[in-house]
């Protein structure tokens, strides 16, 4: 079917054409696959990593060009400072660990959220791994981290609102005009979003781009989430009838 709206015409170069281009992931449930476990909440998220470690490899087979993933919200500063700092040493043990295997097959990474107020050694390394691998085009990676969407539109606006007082912008403001002060900028929107763990809110996830993403609520908990679970959402996406707002052809 046609693609409208304001997103750019999928490429789908090196992929499966029936794939859908961006995937995006609300990685939940950490927290109780440790609990039904035994276990304490940190062991949640080290195997939320490896979940994540598996999840970028399926969607690179399964022809998926773009994948973007919630590891850290704005709001997630909320939970105690021990859990806190664990996820920052996770994505700091992440980044060091895989960077060059990411690099390797040709992987672009790309972290999305405010880097004021993130550790330096972390800001650092995450400006090293999206520099390191700025000319990869074969798949996107995009971390989340420390994002939150009301916090990215509002840091946009006011960078555009500077811009303006300037006197270097000029001229109505379109969509597509505002999506370049996004932290996305060069990302088409997602195609689809999946939340893992049963929960049927966005929590602040991409609250601009996923206007008219395929949503999609699935039981397992992060740390179980696997290829299988992949293919089967992707099926179910398959399923689904984009409109874009506009009405089915042979519709009326
Ligand atoms: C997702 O798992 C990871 C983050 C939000 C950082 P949770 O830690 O939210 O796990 P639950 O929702 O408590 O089970
Ligand atoms: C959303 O999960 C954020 C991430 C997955 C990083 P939360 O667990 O923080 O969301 P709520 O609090 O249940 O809405
Ligand atoms: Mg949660």
């Amino acid at each position: 079917m046609a693609r409208l709206g304001t997103s750019p015409e999928p490429s789908h170069a090196g992929g499966d054409p029936s794939a859908p281009q961006h995937v995006a992931i609300i990685m939940d449930g950490n927290g109780r696959w440790a609990k039904a476990r035994g276990l304490p909440r940190t062991a949640g998220h080290e195997r939320g990593v490896e979940a994540l470690r598996r999840t970028v490899e399926a969607a690179g087979d399964l022809g998926i060009r773009y994948l973007t993933v919630f590891s850290f919200s704005t709001e997630n500063w909320r939970r105690p400072a021990a859990e806190v700092n664990t996820l920052f040493g996770l994505l700091k043990a992440y980044v060091q660990r895989d960077l060059s295997r990411l690099q390797q097959d040709g992987v672009r990474v790309r972290v999305i959220g405010q880097r004021e107020g993130l550790p330096p050694d972390i800001a650092e390394l995450v400006d090293r791994a999206e520099r390191e691998t700025a000319t990869n085009s074969k798949f996107h990676l995009t971390i989340a981290f420390n994002y939150g969407a009301r916090n990215e539109i509002l840091r946009a606006t006011q960078v555009y609102a500077r811009a303006i007082a300037a006197g270097e912008v000029t001229g109505e403001l379109t969509d597509a005009g505002f999506e370049q002060y996004l932290d996305t900028k060069d990302l088409p929107d997602p195609d689809l979003v999946i939340r893992t763990s049963g929960e049927y809110r966005i929590s602040n996830f991409l609250l601009w781009q996923a206007a008219y993403a395929e949503l999609l609520f699935v039981d397992v908990l992060w740390p179980d989430f696997n290829k299988s679970h992949l293919e089967s959402a992707i099926s179910r996406y398959h399923e689904r009838e984009r409109r874009f707002g506009a009405v089915t052809p042979g519709a009326t």
